[in-house]
């Protein structure tokens, strides 16, 4: 089982949309088992798979805050994911959390026991971050082995992933597996010649782990949440879709590499 974060403290960078077309991607395309988990308040990738964020039984609040078992609070979908959700109930977790000791790890051990009970049978798990490094955040970087970062190639795109890469690094201590598996070039625009510049500068900065594959900015992939559809639902010839299938493909071989 691979357990994916994607991650970028920046807001509005295509974390979302790389998660939920990510995830799609392997469990469409690929066949893979792929279990989605929404770590954010806002419930976006929650509401782009046709779920009411409002109107889930269980979401990832009531398994970080009030022990309900994690796989109790799995939806499968009819676009061929599971879920489990997210809606504002998260949004408070921060303050509800200080001064348990084990914080971090609550979603790690989450994920523990649903396995210890047989109940996690899938060959992927998705996770979307929040635009923040709070300890929900934590939680995500405590229980992956590795982190994607979705990155716009605009001018002031390095400057924020300083702080991320550093809380990487530092949440090493509390897992040795945690590293950057992947930097994504998001909303690209190949014939915009800053993005060229701030995209030579990631591959500068980042080298090998920057994806072969960026995503161009299609609005497609804007459209299709609104419909409750992945890429692949809503428009699989689109430009969108063709990359997110890339990425795929670029995933896929990391992870038979390991
Ligand atoms: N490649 C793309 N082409 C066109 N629109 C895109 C693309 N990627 C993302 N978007 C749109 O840009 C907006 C931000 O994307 P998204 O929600 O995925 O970012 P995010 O990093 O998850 O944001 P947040 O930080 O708020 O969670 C959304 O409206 C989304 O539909
Ligand atoms: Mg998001």
């Amino acid at each position: 089982m691979d357990i994916i974060a994607i991650a970028n403290q920046k807001g509005g960078v295509g974390k979302t949309t790389t998660t939920v077309n990510l995830a799609s991607a392997l469990a469409l395309i690929a066949k893979k088992k792929v279990l989605m988990i929404d770590l954010d308040s806002q419930g976006n990738a929650t509401t782009s798979v046709g779920l009411d964020k409002n109107a889930l039984e269980y979401t990832m609040a009531d398994v970080l805050l009030d022990g309900v078992a994690l796989a109790d609070a799995i939806i499968t979908t009819e676009t061929g994911l599971d879920v489990i959700g997210a809606n504002r109930d998260l949004a408070g977790i921060d303050v509800s959390l200080a001064g348990v000791s084990d914080a971090p790890f609550l979603l790690k051990q989450a994920l523990e026991q649903a396995q210890k009970d047989g109940k996690l049978d899938y060959d992927f798990i998705i996770m979307d971050c929040a635009p923040s490094l709070s300890m929900i955040t934590v939680n995500a970087f405590a229980a992956t082995d590795g982190v994607i970062i979705p990155m716009q190639c605009e001018y002031y795109a390095l400057e924020g992933v300083a702080d991320l890469i550093a809380t990487i690094e530092k949440l090493k201590s509390i897992n040795d597996k945690l590293h950057i598996r992947g930097v994504v070039r998001t909303l690209f625009d190949n014939r915009n010649t800053l993005a060229q510049d701030v995209s030579a500068e990631l591959i500068k900065h980042f080298g090998d782990l920057v994806y072969q594959t960026s995503i161009p900015r299609n609005i497609r992939l804007a459209e299709a949440p609104s419909f409750g559809q992945s890429i692949f639902g809503y428009e699989k010839s689109s430009k969108g879709a063709i990359a997110y299938h890339m990425l795929m493909n670029e995933v896929l071989t990391q992870t038979a590499a390991r």
